[in-house]
């Protein structure tokens, strides 16, 4: 019954009422959300794909999933909200996570400009243990996106999804899944209302049926 209310209201607000070819009712042509993540020993790879779940849920919704070495300048650029998941590596983003941020200079050349400013952005992780760096993880990485004046939401728990893998119960278990969909769909809620914002609806309009 609350998920059914949840959907009218999201109904109303236009968050998932789309036509034939994909556009929500207001014209709204789409977003994209980008999953990037880096994973070992698969932990990390199971909340992508449960964060991707998420913000399928909202509509007009593209979403892709990708390690981290494999996404391209494209995929970087055309994304209105990116979603970093990394496994805590001595309290912190694993190394591979990093290089891919520095890269979004070294490769993607975002500064001086500020190419990637009002993409929304947020974080996830794993760890093997209940305290030992999970929050630092996920807000390193906000910071990273704070300082290319991204707009950062948390969703899934006060920083963003996590879940913790080694101990008494390892692996990933269907609460911290939850807590990964959830932040997936508050994410590309937020994509859309700002993507709305920032479009005049002339503008959306114009391109509509393009
Ligand atoms: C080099 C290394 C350092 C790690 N350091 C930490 C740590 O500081 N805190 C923690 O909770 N887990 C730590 N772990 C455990 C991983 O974060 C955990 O197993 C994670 O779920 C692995 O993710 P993956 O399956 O996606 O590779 C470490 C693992 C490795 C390999």
């Amino acid at each position: 019954m609350i998920q059914l209310l949840r959907v009218l209201f999201l109904c109303a607000a236009g968050f998932v009422v789309t036509s034939a070819n994909g556009q929500s009712a207001d014209g709204l042509r789409g977003i994209n959300v980008l999953v990037a993540y880096h994973s070992l020993s698969g932990n990390t790879e199971r909340m992508a794909e449960a964060v991707a779940e998420g913000a399928r849920t909202v509509s007009p919704t593209h979403v892709s999933v990708k390690r981290v070495q494999q996404v391209t300048a494209e995929d970087l650029f055309a994304a209105d909200a990116i979603i970093l998941g990394s496994p805590v590596y001595w309290s912190n983003m694993a190394g591979e996570v990093k290089a891919f941020i520095d890269d979004w200079q070294f490769k993607f050349g975002v500064f001086p400009e500020f190419k990637l400013k009002n993409k929304v952005g947020a974080a996830f992780a794993t760890g093997g243990q209940i305290s030992s760096g999970k929050e630092l993880t996920m807000l390193s990485m906000l910071a990273a996106m704070l300082g290319n004046y991204m707009i950062v939401v948390s969703g899934g728990g006060a920083f963003g999804a996590s879940a913790t893998t080694e101990g008494n119960s390892p692996g990933i278990d269907e609460q911290e899944l939850a807590g990964a969909r959830d932040l997936g769909q508050r994410v590309a809620e937020v994509a859309v209302a700002v993507k709305r914002g920032f479009e005049p609806p002339e503008g959306r309009a114009a391109s509509s049926g393009q």
